[in-house]
């Protein structure tokens, strides 16, 4: 369904990425590019992002043919992610993609951002015992948090998200009040082996609530509240530890009841999988491997690699799209006139 290995491009954020994958998937060449400049910010700067993605594109697409053995002319499609995301990043990576294309004479298939974190567990050799349809996905990341019943490719039902901040963005807001710097997730969770996650009472934001909504503004300002008294003056190492392990198991909590309520809308699920960055924290980890023990389902979280955004997902998302058009008797998609979309 594919007449050679297909290059994409991931630019949706602050990770600018190309990967090349042969028509069944395996993975020849990948690079990923996690931009600097954005940590004095204390966020990822759309601007910058797009120009620092714009001025990395050409030598990294270049670099990653070259690891790959590949000329240009080999290729048998050309992919990007095209939303959703941050704007000026889409515009410079699908610009980007679809010049190759049009120089190349080769097909052009738009990938959705999220649908391509949702089909990462599919990848040939991943999942010991495949990730067949229909799966439940936990996605958590800066960006999106969400649990999305994922039934085909092309067929996810949304069946719940956050109404407020996604889980790193809580991750990271708390690393920030607790100096850790950003991004602060991976921070968060080391000081926090330190502390006791018994030790400081926090709220369960929609804990046993009905469906599979999250909610972590209130998480966050409740730790404001207990920082408050230190004012300007620096924390207590054990205080900072017990109020990241705390909150952590908050997080942990919230999420493993949230998945629990997912399942009962989505009996039918195989698989649990968590995918996104903070499906790298090993406590929450740990908690979803339980829930899925519980329910007697298998658990799964890609590699972080794979996890946090890269192109190979958007690769691997494009070739199942083929695959499924190739299935259906329908023609090959040609995404050549979809423009990028910062909402999908
Ligand atoms: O998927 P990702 O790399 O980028 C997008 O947001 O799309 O996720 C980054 C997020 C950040 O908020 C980061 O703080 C969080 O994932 N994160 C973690 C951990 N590692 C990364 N959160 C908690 N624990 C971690 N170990
Ligand atoms: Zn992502």
């Amino acid at each position: 369904f594919v007449s050679g290995p297909v290059l994409a491009i991931e630019s949706s954020c602050d990770e600018t990425a190309c990967a090349i994958l042969s028509p069944t998937g395996e993975c020849l060449a990948q690079r990923v590019v996690s931009q600097d400049g954005h940590a004095d910010f204390g966020g990822v700067v759309p601007e910058i992002a797009a120009r620092a993605h714009l001025a990395l594109l050409p030598g990294l697409v270049q670099a990653t043919l070259q690891d790959a053995g590949l000329k240009p002319e080999q290729l048998g499609l050309i992919a990007a992610s095209t939303g959703p995301g941050l704007i000026g990043g889409l515009i410079v990576g699908t610009g980007f993609a679809k010049g190759m294309a049009l120089a190349l004479g080769k097909p052009f298939v738009a990938v959705n951002h999220v649908e391509a974190h949702a089909l990462t567990a599919r990848l040939p050799g991943l999942v010991p015992d495949g990730a067949d349809f229909p799966f439940l996905l936990l996605l958590v990341s800066g960006g999106h948090c969400q649990c999305i019943a994922v039934e085909g490719v092309g067929r996810y039902r949304k069946l719940g998200g956050t109404i407020d901040d996604a889980a790193g963005e809580a991750f990271d807001k708390v690393a920030k009040m607790l100096g850790l710097g950003w991004p602060g997730g991976p921070a968060l969770e080391k000081l926090a082996q330190e502390g006791d996650a018994s030790a400081i009472p926090l709220p369960r934001p929609l804990m046993g609530r009905e469906g599979c909504d999250f909610s972590f503004s209130g998480l966050k300002t409740a730790i404001s509240q207990k920082l408050a008294p230190f004012g300007q003056n620096p924390l207590p190492r054990q205080f900072a530890a017990d109020l990241a392990a705390s909150f952590q198991q908050a997080v942990a909590d919230v999420v493993a009841n949230r998945i629990e309520h997912a399942l009962a809308m989505m009996p039918e699920a195989k698989l649990l999988v968590a995918a996104g960055g903070v499906a790298a924290n090993s406590v929450l980890r740990a908690r979803l491997q339980k829930v899925a023990a519980h329910h007697h389902l298998r658990f799964t979280a890609p590699p972080l690699r794979l996890c946090t955004d890269n192109a190979v997902m958007v690769a691997w998302a494009a070739l199942e799209t083929c695959r499924e058009a190739a299935e259906r008797g329908l023609p090959h998609p040609d995404d050549s006139a979809i423009r990028p979309r910062p909402r999908w």
